[in-house]
């Protein structure tokens, strides 16, 4: 059943499918792999787990865990392109629609759009 609301659990569900996706996407996947290895029950997948739902509940839960960065890591990343971002919102979509109704996956996307779209900006791409 899709989620009406926004909760610390489903935000954890959400996080959980679309890095699961994303291992297994053939242009994205090889930045977290590099990073954080290919193993997402391991700790290093773990702690970004748990950093990432922070980072969504900090946005839509205003739970103030999250303390972090968010651009800083990406500008390490190297080679990230244009096509690299447009496919990480491509899986994004995929995986918030799987687990909000209609209203609640069009915000986050609409977010993770307008984030992707600043750090591409920040990168000069
Ligand atoms: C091409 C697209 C992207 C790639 C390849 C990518 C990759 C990564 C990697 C490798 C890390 C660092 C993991 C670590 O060393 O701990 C990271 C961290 C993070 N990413 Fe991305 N990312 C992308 C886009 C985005 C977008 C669009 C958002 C937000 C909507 C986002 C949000 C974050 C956040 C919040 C962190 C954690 C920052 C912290 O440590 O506080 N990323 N990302």
């Amino acid at each position: 059943m899709l989620a009406n609301e926004i909760t610390k659990a489903n935000l954890r569900t959400m996080v959980i499918s679309f890095y699961t996706k994303v291992l297994e996407d053939e242009l994205v996947g090889p930045f977290f792999i590099d990073k954080l290895g290919p193993n997402l029950g391991g700790q290093t997948w773990g702690e970004h787990l748990d950093i990432l739902t922070d980072f969504w509940a900090s946005i839509y839960l205003s739970d103030m865990a999250y303390r972090g960065s968010p651009f800083a890591p990406h500008l390490e990343l190297d080679g990230l392109k244009r096509e690299t971002f447009e496919r990480w919102l491509k899986l994004f979509f995929e995986t918030v629609d799987t687990v909000y109704e209609l209203d609640i996956a069009e915000q986050f996307k609409n977010r993770g759009t307008l984030i992707a779209g600043n750090f591409m900006r920040n990168l000069g791409l």
